[in-house]
């Protein structure tokens, strides 16, 4: 064995780095090559140890010359193995709007991957909700693209801190779940650089350290083997340094497509790479340059990350441990929704409640949300049930109905002083879509409101007791048309993590005061939504979704996108908008004008007033997290980027930033009757 002569030691700088890595592809003979270029070990852990999801999953490495494996596990919710902290969805995350929040959920998983074993976290999710039937919205941020690259890239930085590899996934344009395996997307250049891309080049400049491709095709490439999407514009475009791997099993399926197409890594295990790869390029059809540059990426990026000095030491008892169970209760508490609140139904009082009965199949239910790659192994979860009982039970009558016997539940409900109702989603109505011989969980959902026998339930109990709230669990939109008017108080509660009924019972109960704001749309009627079809063999999507959708074709929407009602009220004045060559610096007063302490997410829209292309009424471009005392008066800045307003021109391939009038609109929804608005123009 030929000696190397720089060696790998903690606190390498990129240089040295850089050294290692030329000598090491010098030193590396092919079959060490390819082998770095597989999943190796996931066989070994399910069928000898026995170990899927029971802890991290080693790759790469090679033993003779000290490089170390990449260690995979996944999420987003929480590290998934045994133990972990169980955070709310992603989705719910978004509705905090929070991103140091974020940075600090993710700090969280960083130390539990370190502390689990790994060394690679495989679960920043940033596709975005185009539909709200996507099954796997809830692992997503929303559907917009700033808000998205803001979380994703908080979130890479929290896990990064601990020296984990972050992946974003799934690269790129993966929006539905049930025909993931096969279907086709077909998008022109704009939309594709707009709106499904603008996140992953955002966490991309953040640093993030490797990219998991999508299964989908796009226009009519599976995108494990895209070379536009992978070599183009991740690679030479954007620079990205890092490393690409598949995602499982079916995310590369032509060992010649996947290397050409810029496919660094087959996971979880060697079919299209290993002996088929290494015979390739023994005959000469795949050049092995191809093979040292994902070589290269790949020693680069775990050198980068294994010999970093840790900020701290790594051991099991973090792994759930309090502190961290704190941030899943600090999270849950900041995302949940008031989306409705008649006759100040809530906070509820104390003094006027002698009995409250709790109602729902999912009051009572461990509900964290999907079964698929993201479940984390959590069973100390706290139901709504549960944590309303912990709170109230020795101040208050609880009474509690599944609500399956609606005569029982009807007889139970009528001397309440209130009623609270858990419905919604769980596993079985949403998630990643799993079709194993005899069940099937998850998939694209097919229903967009509750199930008939929970709007049932809703419309009965509001017969007889008028002061009902109703508590929605789920990851994405669900519409309420049926039963809305009827009810005087409702809360999107979303899977919300361990601490999830803790949480819902403060909110309840007035201890907090909520100011979670949605991530996305909910619409009246399902035609308002774009075109979705589960089974689709090939889809085009179109430039608009969401909010921008709504407001083009100027349709009311049950709730906007940024709307969440607190238990008190703000009132925004003297807004300012200013500029220099970079930027646009606007500033508005925000003030508490009721009796309860709170927290507003302050929203700024950017309007192009007399642009000659088409565009959209507005785009979100910046949000704060302001906290205020009953009559406390703060100024907000926000500064947003003049970069940040171009758009992509598929004729020049450049991205441009108009010379029209600019709207700013400032405040506390994207509805325009809750915002201020000045003009600039430059
Ligand atoms: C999912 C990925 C996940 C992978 C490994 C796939 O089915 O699509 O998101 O990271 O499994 O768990």
């Amino acid at each position: 064995m030929k000696m190397m002569q720089t060696e790998i030691k903690k606190g390498m700088n990129e240089e040295e780095i850089d050294l290692f890595v030329k000598e090491a592809l010098t030193e590396l003979n092919l079959k060490e090559k390819v082998h770095l270029m597989s999943g190796n070990g996931f066989i070994k852990y399910i069928f000898i140890d026995r170990g899927l999801f029971k802890r991290a999953i080693p790759s790469g490495g090679v033993d003779r010359l000290g490089i170390p494996t990449f260690r995979f596990t996944d999420g987003p919710r929480g590290v998934i193995i045994p133990g972990s902290t169980c955070f709310p969805v992603s989705m719910a995350r978004a509705a905090t709007w929070d991103i140091n929040l974020e940075e600090q959920v993710g700090n969280v998983i960083g130390k539990e991957v370190r502390a689990h074993g790994g060394n690679l976290f495989g679960g920043v999710c940033i596709n975005i909700l185009r539909h709200p039937a996507g099954g796997r919205a809830q692992e997503s941020y929303g559907e917009d693209p700033f808000l998205l690259g803001e979380f994703g890239a908080a979130l890479v930085r929290g896990v990064q801190q601990n020296n984990v590899m972050a992946t974003i996934k799934h690269f790129a344009v993966n929006d539905q779940e049930n025909a993931r395996f096969k279907i086709n997307v077909e998008l022109d250049e704009r939309t594709l650089r707009e709106v499904y891309l603008p996140h992953f080049k955002r966490c991309v400049e953040e640093g993030c350290a490797t990219v998991m491709s999508a299964y989908n095709k796009v226009r009519g490439e599976y995108c494990g083997h895209n070379s536009y999407l992978l070599r183009r514009i991740l690679k030479d475009e954007w620079g990205f340094k890092g490393f690409v791997h598949s995602d499982w099993f079916r995310g590369l399926r032509d060992t010649l497509k996947g290397i050409n197409g810029g496919l660094d890594v087959e996971m979880p295990r060697a079919k299209y790479y290993g002996k088929k790869l290494l015979k390739l390029v023994k005959s000469e059809q795949v050049p092995i340059d191809l093979i040292d540059d994902a070589a290269r990426r790949i020693i680069r990026t775990t050198l980068k990350f294994t010999t970093k000095n840790d900020p701290i030491e790594y051991v099991k008892s973090m792994i759930g441990c309090k502190e961290h169970v704190s941030v899943a209760r600090n999270v849950a508490e900041k995302s949940m929704v008031l989306l409705k609140n008649e006759d100040l139904i809530l906070p509820l009082d104390i003094k006027k409640l002698k009995k409250l009965a709790v109602i729902g199949r999912l009051a009572d239910l461990n509900n964290t949300g999907d079964h698929g790659s993201s479940n984390v192994r959590q069973d100390n979860i706290i139901t709504p049930l549960r944590g309303i009982k912990d709170l109230m039970d020795s101040q208050i009558e609880i009474v509690y109905q599944d609500g399956v016997d609606l005569h029982t539940t009807i007889n139970c409900v009528k001397d309440a002083n209130a009623v609270v109702i858990v419905v919604g989603c769980s596993y079985k109505d949403e998630g990643e879509y799993i079709k194993l011989i005899n069940i099937t969980m998850g998939g694209d959902r097919d229903n967009l409101g509750l199930r008939n026998q929970d709007i049932q339930l809703i419309n009965s109990v509001s017969e007889v007791n008028e002061n009902v709230i109703v508590i929605l669990i789920g990851g994405s939109a669900i519409m309420m048309e049926e039963w809305k008017n009827n009810v005087k108080g409702i809360i999107m509660a979303w899977y919300s993590g361990m601490e999830g009924g803790k949480a819902l019972a403060d909110i309840l109960f007035g201890n907090i005061n909520p100011s979670g704001k949605l991530p996305f749309t909910i619409p009246k009627d399902p035609v308002h939504l774009p075109y979705f079809d589960k089974n689709a063999d090939e889809i085009e999507y179109g430039y608009y979704h969401g909010y921008t959708l709504f407001e083009k074709e100027n349709i009311e929407p049950a709730f906007p996108f940024g709307f969440g009602l607190s238990y008190t009220s703000f009132l925004y004045e003297n807004l300012q908008v200013n500029s220099n060559d970079n930027e646009i610096i606007s500033s508005v007063e925000v003030k508490n004008t009721g009796i309860h302490k709170g927290d507003e997410i302050v929203q700024l829209y950017i309007g192009f007033e007399n642009s000659e292309i088409d565009r959209p009424i507005k785009l979100l471009k910046g949000f704060s997290r302001v906290s205020l005392e009953p009559n406390e008066t703060k100024k907000v800045t926000l500064k947003v980027k003049k970069s940040n307003l171009a758009w992509y021109n598929p004729q020049s391939k450049k991205w441009e930033i108009e010379n029209i009038m600019y709207s700013v609109y400032i405040g506390g929804s994207s509805e325009v009757k809750d915002l201020l608005k000045d003009n600039l123009e430059f």
